[in-house]
């Protein structure tokens, strides 16, 4: 996604990618969201989308994108804060476009211990509970708030 400019919107219309993040926004209630941290905030990438999909298009209904929508947060690094300042920030702005996020967070420190050398796996146990135990709160959250429960799992962004 390009840079959000309000000038450029105009100009060239709505962007492909955001316009694609966005309905798949519109079709989901739950977001679990892990994020690094970037010199003590979340990057700018991750908030030029939420920009980009917080911008009213012709094909989604404005309201559906975010507002309402639960979500968990979680960082990690390879230092000993584990990314910890990041979530104040993502928290702060998803709150302001009405996104509910859980009050349990995660910072994943020391993160280059905690994997199976260059696998995907998580190889430290405590970690692995605590984060399952945070998508766990996530389900029990949209389960009594929304019943029936679709998932969107999208590791590559
Ligand atoms: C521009 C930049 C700024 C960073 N700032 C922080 C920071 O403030 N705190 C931190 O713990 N790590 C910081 N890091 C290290 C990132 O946590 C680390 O690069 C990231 O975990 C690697 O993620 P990846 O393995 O998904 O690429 C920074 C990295 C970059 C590239």
């Amino acid at each position: 996604m390009p840079i959000y400019n309000p000038d450029d919107h105009e100009r060239n219309g709505f962007d492909e990618n955001a316009l694609r993040f966005q309905g798949l926004l519109t079709q989901h209630d739950g977001l679990l969201i892990a994020s690094p941290e970037y010199n003590g905030s979340f990057p700018a990438a991750l908030k030029n989308a939420i920009d980009w999909a917080s911008r009213p298009s012709d094909e989604y209904e404005r309201d559906k994108v975010f507002r309402g929508k639960f979500a968990a947060i979680m960082t990690a690094s390879p230092g000993s804060f584990g990314g910890i300042r990041s979530l104040a920030h993502l928290r702060g702005v998803l709150m302001s476009i009405g996104v509910e996020v859980l009050s349990a967070e995660i910072a994943v420190s020391f993160v280059g211990d905690k994997f199976d050398g260059d696998g995907e796996e998580m190889t430290d146990e405590k970690t692995k509970n605590t984060l399952e135990k945070l998508g766990a709160s996530l389900v029990e959250m949209l389960g009594k708030t929304h019943g029936e429960i679709k998932f969107m799992s999208n590791t590559n962004s």
